[in-house]
């Protein structure tokens, strides 16, 4: 269990890139395993998380062949995937989790899904649920809500689903069910998750069809293989972007960041705080927004956080509430209990490090109450096992009087490995 020590910085600057989006890899290697022809990935994130998934399917058969900067993935079309001989280990994953979920349940072949501690204790049933209504033949431990799942591949007929949860998980497992379902299936959320699902499915030559507040794909089709230029993971750049802003003299231009809108989120949040973030070059890569961001020491001032902001900012509310600790006021999140079920349950773990970091914190059941210091105090804070608390202390500790320690840093390697390096680079001691 190594911990990491930093220390306040005198300015966070530089040029930099950050590692590829993680949502948009694991979605290369799932539908490019099942498109017919090649997909080449390049900016492939090389994180334990996205290899997890990686090797998820090269257990089921697909020959992927990676050149150290390219992924050259052979698909086997929508039916091609063979039974896999042992437990497809999803590691720390949600995504590779609930995604094959989906996936696996219009197989015609029995597999069975497990991870670490962290992803055994998470929710499944918002998967199971839904995909047993649409035929598929799974269990689980807790009564079906806890991995190791075992899945008995069945024939799937389409469904209508009104999702209770925002959760681009849940929308992404029900879609790719439904691509093996007869008929037509329509997912509907409160508020609209990320569509790395629906783009690339598009992109792959799906037809589907996303309409306010949801989205309707046919059983059937078939998919071609494509290249993916993978872009640099806006959850990742959100650390360096809330450093730059709480550090002062900082200049930080972060280039090739994906700027979905489903996922900027965290832009408009730092931006409402009185953040001097900007956009700079938009483009479009293989159907997703792309930016460079450049971003300036700010006086940051508090702000009320609530509904659709909530899942297009789910993963950077870690870092958000660091940038919430040193803001003018008091920061009010509601409307984001998803965040108790994440890698670890993220408002408590917040809130038990920002107050030994010398902040006020009041934890709801469904967010927090942050009220802004001028300082951080040094401390020694816990990642809880979950790499953004982990990256997010770290962040803080460069705007807090003293040394800031944070335990147990290797899970930082699920999303973002070279942060530490990268960290070191751009801040100023
Ligand atoms: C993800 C969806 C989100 C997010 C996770 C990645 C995805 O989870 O927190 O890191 O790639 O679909 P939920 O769908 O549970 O909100």
């Amino acid at each position: 269990m190594q911990s990491y020590t930093v220390q306040n910085a005198k300015g966070v600057r530089g040029e930099i890139r950050v590692p590829g989006d993680k949502s948009i890899s694991h979605r290369s290697i799932m539908f490019g395993s099942i498109a017919s022809g090649v997909t080449r990935v390049t900016g492939f994130l090389r994180g334990e998380d996205a290899l997890a998934t990686l090797e998820a399917f090269r257990a089921m058969g697909v020959q992927v062949e990676d050149d150290g900067e390219t992924l050259t993935i052979h698909g086997k079309g929508l039916h091609g995937l063979t039974e896999p001989t042992d437990v497809l280990d999803c590691g720390n994953s949600g995504t590779s989790m609930r995604l094959l979920t989906g996936l696996l349940a219009g197989q015609n072949f029995f597999s069975v899904l497990s991870g670490d501690k962290y992803l055994r204790a998470r929710p499944m049933k918002r998967v199971l649920a839904p995909l047993a209504l649409m035929g598929a033949r799974m269990l689980g431990r807790a009564g079906g809500d806890k991995a190791p799942l075992a899945i008995q591949g069945s024939q799937l007929k389409g469904i209508e689903y009104d999702s209770p949860v925002s959760s681009a998980q849940v929308k992404s497992a029900i879609m790719l069910a439904g691509l093996y379902a007869q008929g037509e299936t329509v997912v509907r959320e409160p508020h609209l998750s990320r569509d790395h699902s629906e783009r690339m499915l598009r992109y792959f030559g799906a037809s589907v069809e996303s309409f306010s507040g949801g989205v309707r794909l046919k059983g059937g089709g078939q998919l071609f293989g494509r290249d993916i230029a993978v872009p640099g993971d806006i959850s990742s750049a959100a650390f360096f972007m809330v450093a730059a802003l709480i550090v002062p003299n900082s200049e930080l231009l972060i280039r090739g960041v994906g700027v979905n809108p489903t996922r900027t989120g965290v832009i408009d949040i730092l931006q409402a705080m009185g953040g001097d973030l900007e956009l700079l070059n938009p483009r479009e890569e293989s159907g997703e927004p792309v930016a460079d961001l450049r971003i300036r020491s700010s006086r940051l001032k508090a702000m009320e956080i609530s509904g659709e902001l909530v899942p297009r900012a789910i993963d950077e509310f870690p870092a958000i509430c660091v940038a919430a600790s040193l803001a003018e006021g008091t920061t009010v999140v509601t409307g984001a209990s998803e965040l108790r079920v994440k890698e670890t349950d993220r408002i408590a773990a917040m809130a038990v490090n920002l107050r030994l970091a010398g902040v006020e914190v009041e934890e709801t059941p469904d967010g927090m109450r942050i009220t802004g210091q001028a300082r951080l105090k040094g401390c020694a804070a816990d990642s809880f096992g979950d790499h953004r608390i982990a990256m997010s202390m770290l962040v803080a500790g460069l705007s807090a009087e003293g040394e800031t320690s944070v335990s147990d840093v290797e899970c930082i390697a699920t999303s973002f490995p070279g942060f530490l390096e990268l960290l070191q680079r751009v801040a100023a001691i």
